[in-house]
Order: C-alpha cells, then structure tokens, then sequence
C-alpha cells in the first residue's frame, strides 16, 4: 500500500531556503525518513514536488487512483488555494497536512488554511519530523 506525501511549491529548495525557519534536511532526508516508517508497517510511499497548482491537483487525482493516504505541505496554496482543497475532496482516504513551521507563530496571513478545512490531521512547527510523525499516523489508522 502506497502513501502520498505531496509537496508544494518552494519545497524543492528545502535545506537552502531560510534555513532559520525550514531547517538544513532536505526533501531527500524527509523522504528517506517517510520510507523508513512506512517500511516497519508494510507501506511504501512516493514523494513528489511541483510548484505550480494544477500539478498538485493532478498529484491528488492520480492518488485517487494509486494511493492509500496522503500526507500534504501544500507550502503557500496551503493559504490561498480552493482548488486543492476541492481535489482533497475528491480522495477517500485518510489526509494529514503537515507544516515544517509553526504557521501560527508566523504572519497572520498564514494562521488560515483551506487544507485543514479536509484534512484529518495538522502538524505544524515540527520540522521534517512532521512528515514521518503523519506517515506514522497513517500507518497506524490504516493498521
Ligand atoms: C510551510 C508554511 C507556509 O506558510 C509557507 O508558505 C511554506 C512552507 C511550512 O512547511 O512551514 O512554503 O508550508
């Protein structure tokens, strides 16, 4: 069983951007971590990136199709983006959105998100760490 962990845009420079904030791992550490987890419990996962929309949303359709769970850092459409949300809509199973920030400690315009309004669970302020904690979660909701 496959898990989805989707990321959105300017997480491809994770590791060089704002290390202050988002820290020096890499997508390559969280995935290294997510795999790890997921492999104790018999899931697999794909990590993906794109920082343009429509191409999340395509991620989100192909999930329906491929995927168990997904686990989502939609970066800034966490803020601004209906149409991610609505394609969360269209997936069935469990969805965890995870913040490498603290969201809430940040500007205000970042304490709202259309995310949350589907997802199962929220993570914020945890670092990478974040995403194995979802996929951990995941694996123990879909035992
Ligand atoms: C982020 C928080 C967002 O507000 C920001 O736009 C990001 C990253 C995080 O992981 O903390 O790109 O989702």
């Amino acid at each position: 069983r496959l898990i989805y962990i989707l990321n959105g845009p300017n997480l491809n420079l994770l590791g060089k951007r704002q290390p202050e904030i988002y820290g020096s791992d890499t997508l390559e550490d969280v995935e290294r971590n997510c795999r790890a987890v997921a492999a104790e419990k018999g899931f697999e996962v794909a990590l993906f990136q794109s920082n343009h929309e429509g191409t999340i949303v395509d991620q989100i359709h192909e999930a329906r199709e491929k995927a168990c769970a997904i686990v989502i850092n939609p970066g800034a459409y966490t803020h601004t983006s209906v149409a991610i949300l609505d394609a969360l809509n269209t997936f069935e199973g469990p969805v965890f959105e995870c913040h490498i920030s603290n969201v809430h400690k940040r500007e205000s315009f970042r304490h709202h998100s259309y995310v949350s309004i589907r997802a199962d669970g929220v993570l914020a302020g945890f670092g990478i760490e974040g995403y194995a904690l979802a996929t951990r979660r995941v694996c123990s909701l879909l035992g």
